[in-house]
C-alpha cells in the first residue's frame, strides 16, 4: 500500500458516506485494510454507519464549526495523523442559471467547494508534518463540460477542478499527491437529492423556463425509469479511488464512464461552437 509509513493501517477520511459512492468507498477501503474514518452530514447516518461496522463521525460541509469539530475528532482518534482524504460529499442544485438566487448559488458553493476546501486546508498540516499524503477529489464530467439546467453544480465542480490543479502544483515535491476523479452518471441517491434541492429552491412556475422545467422534473422524478444511459455503479469510481490511494504514481485525473471519456476527447478536438452543439444535442430530449 503506497505511502504506508508504519505498522498501523493507513488512515483515510471520507466525506458523504451516507449513500452512493462515499458509502461504497468506505466499506471497500476498510475491507482492503485501510482505517476508514467515515463521515456523514446527519447524526442518524453516523449511527447507521457505526452499526455497519465503520468508524464514523459527523462532518457537515455547510458548517465551519462542524468541519472544525470533525477535524478535532479525527486528530484525537489518530493522534494527529491522516494518510489520505477522499473529498466525496456534494449535491447537485438543478435550475436554469437565471433562476438561481444568490443565496442558492452560495449554498451550492458552500458545500461543494468552500466546505471541501476548508476541510482540505485543515488536514494539510498533518500531511505536511508526515511528509506524505493523498488527497482525492470527487469531481465530475461536469467539472469540465457544461450542460443546461445544472449551472450551480457545474460552477462548483469547475471551480473545484481549478483549485485542485493549483493545489497539485503547489504541493509538488511535498510527498502529498492530489488527484481528481471525474465520474459521469453513477447510480446513487444523487438524483433524488437533486430533485429535493430543485423543489426547495427553484420557482418552477414563474420562470421563463417553466415548460422545460416540467421535463426536468420528470427526469429528476425518475420518469425514465430512473435509468440514466451509460450509468455505472459506485464501484466504478471506487476502483479509480483505489489506484489514486494505493498506486505509487497516482494520476492527476481519472475519467469514469464513457460519457466522461467521450466529452473529454471532444472538448480537445472541437471548437466551442462544435462542443456546444454536441452538449445541446445530448440533452435535447430532456428539454423538449
Ligand atoms: N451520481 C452521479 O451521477 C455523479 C456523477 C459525477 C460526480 N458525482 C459526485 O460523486 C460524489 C458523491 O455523490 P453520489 O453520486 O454518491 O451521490 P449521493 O448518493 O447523493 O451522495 C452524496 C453524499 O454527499 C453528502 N452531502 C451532501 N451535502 C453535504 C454536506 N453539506 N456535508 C456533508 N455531506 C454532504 C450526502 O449526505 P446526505 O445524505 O446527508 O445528503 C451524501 O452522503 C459527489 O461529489 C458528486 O458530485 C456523482
Amino acid at each position: 500500500m503506497a505511502d504506508k509509513r508504519s505498522d498501523s493501517p493507513p488512515s483515510l477520511l471520507i466525506t458523504g458516506c451516507s449513500s452512493g459512492i462515499g458509502h461504497a468507498a468506505a466499506h471497500t477501503m476498510q475491507s482492503r485494510g485501510w482505517r476508514v474514518l467515515a463521515t456523514a452530514r446527519q447524526r442518524a447516518d453516523v449511527q447507521r454507519l457505526k452499526q455497519e461496522g465503520l468508524e464514523a463521525f459527523q462532518i457537515d460541509l455547510a458548517d465551519s464549526r462542524s468541519i472544525k469539530a470533525g477535524v478535532a475528532e479525527l486528530m484525537t482518534r489518530t493522534g494527529g495523523k491522516l494518510d489520505a482524504l477522499f473529498n466525496n460529499a456534494a449535491y447537485g442544485q438543478p435550475g436554469a442559471v437565471e433562476d438561481l438566487s444568490r443565496e442558492v448559488l452560495r449554498q451550492q458553493l458552500e458545500v461543494n467547494l468552500l466546505g471541501t476546501h476548508e476541510l482540505t486546508a485543515r488536514v494539510l498540516p498533518m500531511m505536511r508534518a508526515q511528509g506524505h499524503g493523498r488527497i482525492v477529489q470527487n469531481s465530475s464530467v461536469l467539472g469540465f463540460a457544461a450542460l443546461p439546467y445544472r449551472g450551480a453544480y457545474i460552477c462548483s465542480k469547475f471551480a473545484l477542478e481549478g483549485l485542485t490543479d493549483t493545489l497539485r502544483l503547489e504541493l509538488d515535491g511535498s510527498g502529498i499527491h492530489v488527484s481528481l476523479i471525474q465520474p459521469g452518471p453513477i447510480n446513487s441517491r444523487f438524483r433524488d437529492n437533486a430533485y429535493r434541492a430543485f423543489k426547495d429552491n427553484i420557482d418552477a412556475v414563474n420562470s421563463a423556463h417553466a415548460s422545460t422545467y416540467q421535463k426536468v422534473q420528470a427526469r429528476l422524478a425518475g420518469a425514465d425509469g430512473g435509468k440514466t444511459p451509460f450509468a455505472l455503479d459506485p464501484d466504478a469510481v471506487v476502483n479509480r479511488l483505489i489506484h489514486a490511494l494505493e498506486h505509487p504514481r497516482p494520476k492527476a485525473r481519472y475519467a469514469v464512464t464513457l460519457p466522461t471519456r467521450l466529452f473529454s476527447l471532444l472538448r480537445r478536438i472541437l471548437t466551442s461552437r462544435g462542443m456546444d452543439a454536441v452538449l445541446l444535442r445530448s440533452t435535447r430530449a430532456e428539454r423538449r
